[in-house]
């Protein structure tokens, strides 16, 4: 739709309707609805979701339907999989789904077979995967590669690291990954720790191949490699994944070890094509394939399923529900699972970069919050740490508690305990405990509004039968297309970030301040002037 989505007669329907529900409690709700919990739950692949312990009726999702129908989202969906230029501040076409897509169907894009480019990289990675577990390819001295540094960040790092920890049990050729992102030192110090130059391959990723933290983590990595084994084991040693074979070249990489991939492709939505290599000399291509199967049942659901049915529409409008009518600023995501403790970090960049937007695609102001905060902890850590909050703070903190039926292992029937933690969680949340149950416990007076636990604290339970690169693929997916489902009700181009380039220039204008004899006259601000005076005076210069 074109103009503000805020003024529609949808958006002043469910305002209309927040009125009315606010002051509800879910044991009301439930209390009313004995069918509620069964109705209120569906099922996506091998996902299921229970929604009933949402602050909504069917009435609201009826009228969250009708938002999403008025911002058009059908047609933005159909947009997106054709290959539009929805990415409208780049002029580029979105076509993550496209790097899941089964081989032979057919895709166009301004004249080129997406499909056809996409299994032919996958084809190179898998060959070149299959050559490095099977200790075909070895490094400059003859011995197998045992270890892989991946050196990117952001979408380059995020997405192959959550992956990595999240499947590290399907490594099973001898190949372990690690992975390095931060300008920080200690990241790369620390990581290159305890490896043998003659058993690492080291992974360049960098969509753009210009990224600060990326080409200087990698020249170190270089350095430490020549220094143990001479300039000719580069070749062995460093492989490329970008878009920018020019680049590449120059920094020594020969580009018939490139992997590439397309300036459709986001950073964020990245790491189930080439960006996803370190993972896939861990886990093998097989498992890689049953991961993008995985994303891909995800993409036909999204794509055909009723808005009332659809799991990542009904999960997207949920964060717009709670974002705009309650005026909650966060959403936590509290997986029990300790292998997806990386997972809330990954979100928040497909999140918050995709999402945090204060102009729509049209470049006029928003009239309405966007960009939920993303955040979260593995349970049942988090429930020591910052559960006191979401059970008995101020704030409504909505929270998506994501679980596994099977385990990988069981000691002492630790997984069902695991497990018994989520449902009680959620259940305290929704329904608490009131200050009658307290008192008739015996509990002293004055001791009762401190245990009173009011509930009415939304939560969504993602379950799912194990952890697997299949389902892993299924759950990215799902929340690939929230952020979707969220942008365009936003209105917002949610596949740009203009937003972190001004702090990228600044620190490389900066960084002479800091190190050089003199320093510049110019300052950005009389704050920072005096923050590097103190810094200088620290390092003694
Ligand atoms: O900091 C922003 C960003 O551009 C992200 O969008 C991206 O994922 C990351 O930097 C890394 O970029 P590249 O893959 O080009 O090195």
């Amino acid at each position: 739709m074109g103009g503000d989505i805020t003024r529609s007669h949808e958006w002043t329907a469910l305002a209309k309707h927040h009125e009315e529900l606010a002051g509800r409690h879910l044991r009301e709700l439930f209390a009313e609805d004995p069918g509620r919990a069964g109705r209120m739950t569906l099922t996506a692949g091998d996902l299921l979701l229970d929604y009933s312990k949402h602050r909504v009726t069917s009435e609201t999702v009826d009228l969250l339907v009708a938002l999403a129908e008025r911002a058009g989202l059908r047609e933005r969906v159909e947009a997106m999989f054709r290959g539009d230029h929805i990415n409208v501040s780049e002029d580029r076409a979105v076509l993550h789904v496209a790097l899941r897509t089964p081989p032979g169907a057919a895709l166009v894009v301004d004249g080129q077979d997406v499909t056809a480019d996409v299994h032919e990289v996958l084809g190179r990675m898998s060959a070149f995967a299959d050559r490095v577990r099977s200790r075909e390819w070895r490094g400059a001295t003859g011995q197998p590669i045992t270890t892989v540094v991946n050196i990117g960040i952001g979408g380059s790092d995020l997405g192959p690291a959550m992956a990595y920890e999240a499947l590290r049990d399907y490594a099973d050729a001898g190949v372990q990954a690690r992975f390095v992102s931060n300008i920080d030192p200690a990241d790369i110090t620390g990581n290159l720790a305890g490896l043998d130059p003659a058993t690492t391959l080291f992974v360049i990723s960098s969509k753009t191949f210009t990224t600060l933290e990326t080409l200087t983590n990698a020249k170190v990595a270089r350095d430490w490699l020549v220094g143990a084994l001479g300039e000719d084991a580069v070749a062995r040693h460093f492989v490329a994944v970008s878009t920018n074979a020019a680049k590449v070249a120059e920094f020594g990489i020969d580009t018939a070890n490139m992997f590439g991939f397309w300036d459709w492709v986001g950073g964020r939505y990245s790491y189930d094509g080439a960006i996803g290599l370190s993972l896939m000399l861990a886990i093998g291509p097989e498992r890689f394939r049953e991961m993008l199967a995985g994303f891909h049942v995800i993409d036909e659901h999204f794509r055909s399923a009723p808005f009332a049915a659809n799991m990542p529409v009904l999960l997207g409008l949920l964060g717009i529900w709670y974002s705009n009518f309650f005026g909650a600023e966060t959403r936590a995501v509290l997986p029990y699972s300790q292998r997806l403790h990386r997972f809330p970090a990954y979100l928040q960049q497909l999140t918050m970069e995709s999402n945090g937007k204060s102009v729509g695609a049209d470049g006029e102001p928003v009239t309405a919050a966007t960009g939920e905060i993303f955040w979260g902890e593995p349970g049942t850590n988090g429930q020591h740490a910052f559960y006191q909050l979401l059970h008995q703070g101020t704030r409504l903190v909505p929270a998506d508690f994501i679980g596994f039926a099977e385990p990988f292992e069981d000691r002492e029937g630790m997984h069902d305990l695991l497990n018994a933690n989520l449902f009680a969680q959620t259940s305290a949340l929704a329904f608490g405990r009131t200050a009658e149950e307290i008192a008739g416990e015996g509990t002293p007076a004055g001791l009762v509004p401190h245990k009173v636990m009011p509930g009415n604290r939304p939560t969504s339970t993602i379950l799912a039968p194990k952890l697997t690169p299949f389902t892993l693929g299924q759950l990215v997916a799902l929340y690939e297309h929230i952020v979707f489902v969220e942008g365009t009700v936003w209105g917002i181009d949610s596949f740009d970030q203009w937003g972190v380039e001004l702090g990228k220039k600044m620190a490389l204008d900066l960084a002479p301040a800091l190190t050089a004899e003199e320093p510049p006259v110019a300052f950005p601000d009389p704050s920072t002037e005096r923050l590097v005076r103190a810094y200088r005076e620290l390092r003694g210069r």
